[in-house]
């Protein structure tokens, strides 16, 4: 879906979070960078409801791109067992709070066991009908519209489609993310300014807001505090103030 389906809603329909800092909150005390993740773990929890509370109906995550399997053996493998167990360890309370957990990404490079419990936790919560969490999992938005074009090409082949009407809706319904509509707002976590090969096709139209509050120390507050500025923000899809205001 497109930046065109948006308005200028106060809360915003999809919030996509880059959760950065883990690892610079953790040695900042001492420890090990996985004690950051873990950390990380109980934030996720805690935005999932205030996203849920606020009326947001889509949390795109970053939760490991795919850069990040070069990062020391120890810390992917932590990582994987990590959010693999988070989320079974979740997923009764997602339920409760009829919350529908879905994935994009190259998951099929991730250890089976962490897949398993992922695709275990979709399956249980397929019937949810509030908060769309939505974990981008060994995702990069690069590989994402390479695959878009490969199936695309390989369509195109086939005979299934006529390539000389490939336009930017057919693009969108090879993405990972065709069946829900573009961020609204985009936050990052940890002070750093950029975005990180994180849905780039998507995020055309997507307000920005980044905050150097490591993601461990991410509060419900600090949240609503980004959903505020947003309210406040006029968002103007390439048209004039004059026309989005319709006068
Ligand atoms: C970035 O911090 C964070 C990650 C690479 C991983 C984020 C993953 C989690 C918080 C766990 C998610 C779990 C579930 C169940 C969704 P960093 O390590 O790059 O921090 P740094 O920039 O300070 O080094």
């Amino acid at each position: 879906m497109n930046a065109s389906e948006n308005t200028n809603r106060k809360v915003p329909r999809h919030v996509a979070i880059i959760m950065d800092g883990n690892g610079r909150w953790a040695q900042a005390r001492g420890l090990d960078r996985s004690e950051g993740h873990v950390e990380g773990v109980n934030t996720v929890r805690r935005i999932t409801e205030a996203a849920s509370e606020a009326g947001v109906d889509f949390l795109t995550l970053y939760a490991f791109s795919t850069e990040n399997w070069n990062r020391p053996k120890e810390e992917v493998d932590a990582l994987m067992h990590l959010i693999g167990i988070a989320i079974e360890r979740e997923t009764p309370d997602l339920i409760k709070n009829n919350v529908r957990l879905t994935m994009i990404g190259d998951v099929e490079r991730m250890p089976i066991e962490a897949l398993e419990r992922l695709r275990g936790c979709i399956a249980k919560t397929s019937h949810c009908t509030g908060l769309n969490l939505n974990l981008a999992l060994s995702y990069s938005a690069r590989w994402e519209i390479a695959d878009a074009a490969r199936r695309i090409a390989i369509d195109a082949a086939a005979g299934k489609i006529d390539p000389s009407v490939v336009d930017e809706a057919t693009v969108e319904k090879y993405l990972s993310t065709s069946s829900i509509p573009d961020p609204d707002l985009l936050i990052r976590t940890g002070g750093d300014m950029r975005v990180s090969n994180f849905l780039l096709w998507q995020i055309a139209y997507a307000e920005l807001y980044m905050t150097p509050v490591f993601w461990p120390d991410f509060t419900k507050a600090d949240f609503m505090e980004a959903l505020t500025q947003f309210g406040n923000r006029e968002r103007r899809f390439g048209l004039t103030g004059e026309q989005v205001r319709g006068s």
